[in-house]
């Protein structure tokens, strides 16, 4: 049967590269975006390729997530991707927090994960790499932040740390492992064009990162470059 691959956010920035390469490499790819009639460069990659399939999923939307699985159901997946992000307030200074953009960013980039985790777990527990991998950020790191700023990226990834280490745990004994990827800085919509590395370099490192994972290393923060980072 063909490895398989679902991805979130994969029309544009690390997305559609996640999409590119694991296409380019023979995987089935259920490769999920918000606006699937928008998403030019991604339909041009599934044109080419049958075993693209693009599938509308707004993971803010918990009945879309059910009903995607429910289509699903049934089906191995090998790698459950959750790259769908948001930065959530650009201006999220001392003083100028929006709650409602934070609960926002919040709901996109920590509790759909969860989401989709729940969702799907049948399907992955069922494929041969049992692997969920979730895109978190150095910036989530407590002994990373130098700087201080951005409350609402911040804690949004620091958070979905605590919940992918949780998974770690509760789907060991399926066999599941899970890995917390910080994708390098990225030139990306999010990243920006002074950003250190491109999507292409990002994804073949994070997809070695993905080879060397398992089941005694699941749970942990990963560099881009492989290295662990501490929370
Ligand atoms: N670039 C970097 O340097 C960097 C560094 C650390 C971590 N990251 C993380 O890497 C991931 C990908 O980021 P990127 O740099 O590729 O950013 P990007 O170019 O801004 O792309 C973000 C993707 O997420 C999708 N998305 C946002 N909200 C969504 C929702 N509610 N439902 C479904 N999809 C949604 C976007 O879709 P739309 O087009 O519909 O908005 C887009 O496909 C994010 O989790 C980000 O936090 C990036």
């Amino acid at each position: 049967m063909k490895e398989t691959i679902l991805i979130t956010g994969s029309n544009r920035g690390i997305g559609l590269e996640l999409v590119r390469q694991f296409a380019d490499d023979g995987w089935r790819v259920h490769a999920c975006c918000r606006r699937p009639a928008q998403a030019d460069a991604l339909q041009a990659l599934a044109a080419d390729n049958p075993d693209i399939q693009v599938h509308a999923l707004d993971v803010a939307d918990e009945g879309q997530i059910r009903e995607m699985a429910s289509q699903l159901q049934g089906q191995p997946i090998d790698i459950l991707f959750n790259n769908a992000g948001v930065y959530g307030q650009t201006d999220a200074w001392f003083g100028n927090t929006d709650s409602g953009k934070w609960l926002y960013c919040l709901r996109v980039n920590t509790i759909a994960p969860m989401k989709m985790m729940e969702a799907f777990v049948d399907n992955v527990a069922a494929s041969q790499h049992r692997t969920i991998a979730t895109m978190s950020s150095k910036m989530g790191s407590m002994a990373d932040n130098g700087s201080g700023g951005s409350y609402v990226y911040r804690s949004s990834k620091a958070a979905v740390n605590a919940v992918m280490k949780s998974a770690a745990i509760d789907l060991q004994d399926r066999g599941i492992k899970v890995a917390i990827l910080h994708p390098g800085w990225v030139k990306t919509e999010m990243g920006g064009p002074n950003a250190e590395i491109d999507t292409a370099t990002s994804v073949r490192m994070m997809r070695k990162t993905l080879s060397l994972l398992t089941l005694s290393n699941s749970g942990t923060f990963f560099d881009i470059d492989g290295s662990v980072i501490p929370w």
